[in-house]
């Protein structure tokens, strides 16, 4: 029997395929980076045909570099950028208009008139979610509001909305000659359209967003073959048997299965998980609540998600916007070149401030600034920003929760950063542990596929895969923490009370 797993991660900057073999080792991987369209300020948009092609790139190159043929993989598991919103015509197979990319905030003035008729959490009972841009719902009713002819396309039932899994599903399957359909519970849970009780559809939210039910894809378990793929032709055959959004995928690949286990993933943003079971948790300090996953006819598993939307995507800032270095890897270096920040303090609320603030009048803010401070301590303060988040995000669970973490699980590319995964220990007083693997959203998908063919039988099989890398002690005293801590704390302040 075929005893590798492929994964398709296609996230915010780039696609990416990996094949692991049955220990959940990296056999070969092919990556592509894909445009980030940037029309007006606060619109962020991507080509789904250019996702779509590099998908088809990725998939064939993995294969050959690993030398392996379709038939020797066991089944193809998808992950994905979550709630970035694409629209397409069954018919022709073509987008109506780029991918509303879940960092855009054009929908701003619907949310807020939404907002003022009932409250920012109006829909959480049904969703879990609140009131904000970052969800699919508003992208669709935009596209359908704007596109000339969208709306009546889509009342013929001629218009698909799709998370990039079902574009990608739907095109892997024959598109325009049959593809399905589908996506699975996790990406349906982050479209403020799906019910989180019965995991379908809430009729009553597709009404209040004027959203034609026959546009809406299937939902579907994370773990089971949805269909085989037909192209690219290379992969024809594989039995495509796992769909979670990235970050719930990185936490199935972390093997946070029960209750109590927790990740935080260091991307373009930081999300924080902490499983909740099958028990559905209202959050009272600003966390989502979520779908965490759902293996075939079992029941679905929840969690509570502190989502931030600035983090990795700071240092590409500093990269791209100011030219203070030339790759992100290189942020490690400058900041280590001084001992602390030399007293500046950067909030980077580019797209207002995410969980667990919820506030997207916030704008970024760099404070405390003297003649002193040079490049390397902006570096650092915006590498400290990252853990600063994170500190608040795990303060509302341990509110929610009513206990304190042990410990904190880490994975996603800024964890190779050893200065700030020590710094997130100091500030949070608790060891964080980064994993062998710390491609662990790859990972999950390839888990949740391999468990629905038979690669893996059970999740605890799965547990023995996990590894420590290194544990990173926290060493900073405790004044000097609460000092740092209230710094962060004043300049959250100048963030949330600029007003444009
Ligand atoms: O909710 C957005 C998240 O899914 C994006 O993750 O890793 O593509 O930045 P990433």
């Amino acid at each position: 029997m075929a005893e590798h797993v492929l994964a398709l991660d296609q996230g915010t900057t780039s696609t990416r395929a990996i094949i692991f073999d049955a220990r959940g080792t990296i056999v070969a991987t092919a990556q592509r980076e894909h445009s980030q369209l940037l029309p007006r300020a606060g619109w962020v948009e991507h080509d789904p045909v250019e996702i779509w092609t590099n998908t088809e790139w990725v998939l064939s190159s993995v294969l050959a570099r690993a030398g392996l043929s379709a038939a020797e993989i066991a089944a193809v598991g998808i992950t994905n950028q979550r709630e970035t919103a694409m629209v397409w015509n069954r018919r022709t197979g073509r987008p109506v208009h780029p991918a509303i990319v879940w960092q855009d905030t054009r929908t701003q003035p619907r949310i807020d008139q939404l907002i003022a008729d009932g409250g920012r959490d109006r829909f959480a009972a049904v969703t879990g979610l609140p009131l904000a841009t970052y969800f699919s719902a508003s992208k669709i009713a935009w596209i359908l509001d704007h596109v000339a002819g969208a709306r009546a396309a889509a009342e013929a039932g001629d218009l698909m909305f799709g998370t990039p899994d079902s574009w990608l599903v739907w095109n892997l399957t024959g598109g325009t000659r049959g593809g399905r359909h589908i996506t699975d519970v996790t990406n349906a849970s982050r479209t403020l359209l799906m019910d989180l009780q019965t995991l379908e559809w809430s009729d009553e939210m597709l009404a209040i967003w004027n959203i034609p039910r026959s546009m809406m894809p299937e939902i579907r378990s994370s773990s089971e073959v949805v269909g085989e793929i037909s192209e690219p032709g290379e992969a024809a055959g594989i039995p495509i048997a796992g769909i979670l959004g990235d970050q719930q995928a990185a936490s199935f690949g972390q093997a946070a299965f029960d209750t109590g286990e927790s990740k935080n993933t260091y991307g373009t943003g930081n999300f924080l998980l902490v499983n909740t079971g099958e028990k559905i948790v209202r959050s009272r300090h600003g966390l989502l609540t979520t779908v965490a996953y759902r293996c075939g006819d079992e029941p679905a598993r929840y969690a509570l998600e502190g989502s931030i939307a600035v983090t990795g995507s700071l240092v590409q800032w500093l990269r791209d916007n100011l030219g203070l270095i030339q790759r992100s890897e290189d942020v490690e270096e400058l900041a280590k070149t001084v001992d602390d920040n030399g007293g500046a303090y950067f909030v980077p609320a580019f797209s207002g401030l995410f969980a667990p603030h919820w506030r997207p009048d916030a704008r970024g803010a760099l404070v405390g600034l003297t003649r002193y401070v040079n490049k390397a301590h902006i570096a650092r303060a915006a590498l400290e920003s990252t853990a600063f988040q994170s500190l608040d995000v795990i303060e509302a669970v341990v509110a929610d929760a009513g206990r304190e973490l042990e410990e904190l699980r880490v994975d996603g590319g800024m964890t190779k950063n050893n200065l700030l995964l020590q710094f997130q220990a100091d500030i949070l007083g608790i060891p964080v542990v980064r994993p062998a693997v710390v491609e662990t959203t790859a990972l999950g998908a390839a888990y949740a596929a391999g468990l629905a063919v038979g690669v893996w039988s059970t999740r605890d099989e799965l547990r023995e895969h996990w590894r420590e890398d290194r544990r990173f002690e926290p060493k900073m005293d405790a004044d000097e923490r609460s000092r740092r801590i209230r710094l962060w704390r004043k300049a959250l302040t100048k963030s949330l009370d600029w007003v444009d």
